[in-house]
Formats: structure tokens, C-alpha cells, sequence
């Protein structure tokens, strides 16, 4: 398995995670639970309107963090918008819950997706595994 695909799954199996940002000096984070891949690449998404959107546009490096029983993820990166239409779709496809919030021409709806990332799975047994993508 590709470790981006790892990560990924990792995501998908934990059903939330935890995204920092950063606010002048005040960090921020809260709960998401959004994480596609496509094309080859991890997004997440969010909604233009919200903070944690317009944090992102000022300072793209956030980490997130997840855990699945005693072991946890933690991915390091920055950001970048994408405001591809089929991405959205492909969103909307795997969440139809989103449905209720967004469209992909809505303006709103954002999609979101690491580079320079760096995922580290950690566990107290064994050693971190780092990956980048
Ligand atoms: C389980 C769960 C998953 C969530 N997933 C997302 C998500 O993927 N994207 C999103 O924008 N908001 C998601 N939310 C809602 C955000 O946590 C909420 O809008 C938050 O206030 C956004 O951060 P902000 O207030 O700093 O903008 C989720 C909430 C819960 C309870």
C-alpha cells in the first residue's frame, strides 16, 4: 500500500480527526471528519464562510491529528484550495450527507489537499513511522 493510501485509510477508519490552525498567535482547532483521495492526493474539505477556511488562506501549514485505539496519526502541511468542480463531486459522491450543506457551485464549498506533508504514525509499542507526501 502506497503511504499516502495508509494515511488515508487511517483517516477513514478513526471517522474523526483533529485540524489546527493557526490564528495570529492563538492556535485554533476543532473536530473534521471529511478526507478523500483523489487523483493522488489527500483532501479534506471545509466551507469558505467558516474561520477555520479564512485561517487557511492566511497561513496554510496545519496539522491534523487522529487516533484509533493506542495508536495516532499525526500529519503534518500545507494546504492548497482547489476549486476543481470534479473534486467536489467526487466529495459529495462519497459523503451524500454534505449534500445538505454544499454543492459543488455553491461558492462555499471548499476542497482542500496536503503537499509538503509529513504523516507520522506513532503507537506507545512501537516506533513512528514517518511518511511524506
Ligand atoms: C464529527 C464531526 C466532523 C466534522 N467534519 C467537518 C469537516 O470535515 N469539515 C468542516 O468544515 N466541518 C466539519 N465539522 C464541523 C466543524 O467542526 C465546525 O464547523 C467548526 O466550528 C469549524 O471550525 P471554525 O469554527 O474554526 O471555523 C465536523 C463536526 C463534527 C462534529
Amino acid at each position: 500500500m502506497e503511504g499516502i493510501e495508509k494515511v488515508y485509510r487511517f483517516l477513514e477508519e478513526a471517522q474523526s480527526y483533529f485540524l489546527a490552525t493557526e490564528e495570529g498567535d492563538q492556535p485554533r482547532v476543532r473536530v473534521f471528519g471529511t478526507a478523500l483521495l483523489y487523483d493522488g492526493k489527500l483532501y479534506i474539505q471545509t466551507g469558505k464562510v467558516k474561520n477555520v477556511s479564512k485561517q487557511i488562506a492566511v497561513n496554510p501549514k496545519v496539522e491534523i491529528c487522529a487516533c484509533l485505539g493506542s495508536k495516532w496519526l499525526r500529519v503534518s502541511g500545507e494546504l492548497v484550495n482547489d476549486d476543481d468542480r470534479q473534486v467536489k463531486v467526487a466529495m459529495l459522491e462519497k459523503m451524500p450527507v454534505l449534500k445538505a450543506m454544499y454543492s459543488p457551485d455553491d461558492g462555499n464549498m471548499q476542497m482542500l489537499y496536503f503537499k509538503n506533508a509529513t504523516a507520522t504514525f506513532s503507537s506507545f509499542t512501537e516506533p513512528p513511522e514517518e511518511i511524506r507526501f
